[in-house]
């Protein structure tokens, strides 16, 4: 993949996930993980290489089936945060009314109850990521590609949410499809793991995350027998990696 006569942004990515399976990309800034998201969801076509989501080819094309959370909100500022969060059941047909109630039963989970009528500049970024990670979850997709989405969260709502979609993706089968910076974030909730290098972006490893543990509660399986493991293994592969670029993977732990 290049962007017009730019530099060569990806080389032969190639990377699958199942139905129910988490599966996490981990790399250093600009090694391409939104230009992938981008290509996977059909906002970018590629230069080389095609897309498929349930065995159609959709390269170039938006799927129905994915919901994506960007990495950047773009919630719309003239839209209050219920308008914001119905907007993808409206551009799907589902009646007003019926959006309006689909969407007030997830304010409480997203701790936004009482900001319906907010407009995006009245709400903080973490407040505006929420809102953005509701009008994607909102519509229910089988496929959920999710960009730090989880960024911007304090620390127990992140666990809390992180909890909440583990256990949807594990109960009805979804597949998530995820990029983050947080090491222990990735180990936490993935079945797999890719390591991207940067310049061009290209897999460097893929690790299978077995933690030893059948529990979807994120603080136990932080505390799992094999989570130090997991955790030292990518990051000294992302250290690997490192050409200069990778400053936010210092350790946390
Ligand atoms: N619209 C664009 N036009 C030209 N170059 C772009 C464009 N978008 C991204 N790039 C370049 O492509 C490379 C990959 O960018 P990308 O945003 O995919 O990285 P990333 O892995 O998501 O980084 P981060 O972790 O910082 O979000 C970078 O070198 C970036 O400068
Ligand atoms: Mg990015």
């Amino acid at each position: 993949m290049r962007y017009g006569s730019g530099p060569q942004v990806l080389r032969d990515i190639d990377f699958y996930a199942n139905k129910g399976e988490f599966v996490s990309f981990v790399g250093p800034s600009g090694c391409g993980k939104s230009t992938l998201f981008n290509i996977i969801t059909g906002l970018l076509k590629p230069t080389a290489g095609s897309v498929r989501v349930n065995g159609q080819e959709t390269t170039g094309h938006p799927s129905r089936s994915i919901g994506y959370v960007l990495q950047k909100d773009l919630l719309m500022p003239w839209r209050t945060i219920m308008q914001n969060v119905t907007l993808g059941l409206e551009v799907h047909g589902v009646p007003k009314r019926e959006a309006r109630e689909r969407a007030a039963a997830l304010f409480d989970t997203y701790h936004l109850a009482g900001h319906e009528n907010s407009y995006p500049g009245q709400l903080s970024g973490g407040m505006r990521q929420r809102a953005a990670l509701m009008r994607t979850m909102v519509t229910d997709p089988d496929i959920i590609l999710m960009d730090e989405a989880y960024k911007a969260l304090d620390y127990p709502l992140k666990i809390q949410l992180e909890t909440e979609l583990m256990t949807t993706v594990k109960e009805s089968g979804k597949t998530v499809v995820f990029v983050t910076h947080d090491i222990e974030e990735a180990v936490t909730m993935s079945d797999r793991v890719y390591v991207l290098k940067a310049h061009p972006g290209e897999v460097i490893r893929e690790f299978s995350v077995d933690l030893g543990t059948d529990s979807l509660q994120i603080a136990e399986r932080r505390s799992a027998p094999r989570f130090n493991e997991y955790y030292e293994t990518i990051w000294r592969s992302i250290g690997a990696t490192n050409s200069g670029d990778g400053r936010n993977q210092e350790k946390s732990a």
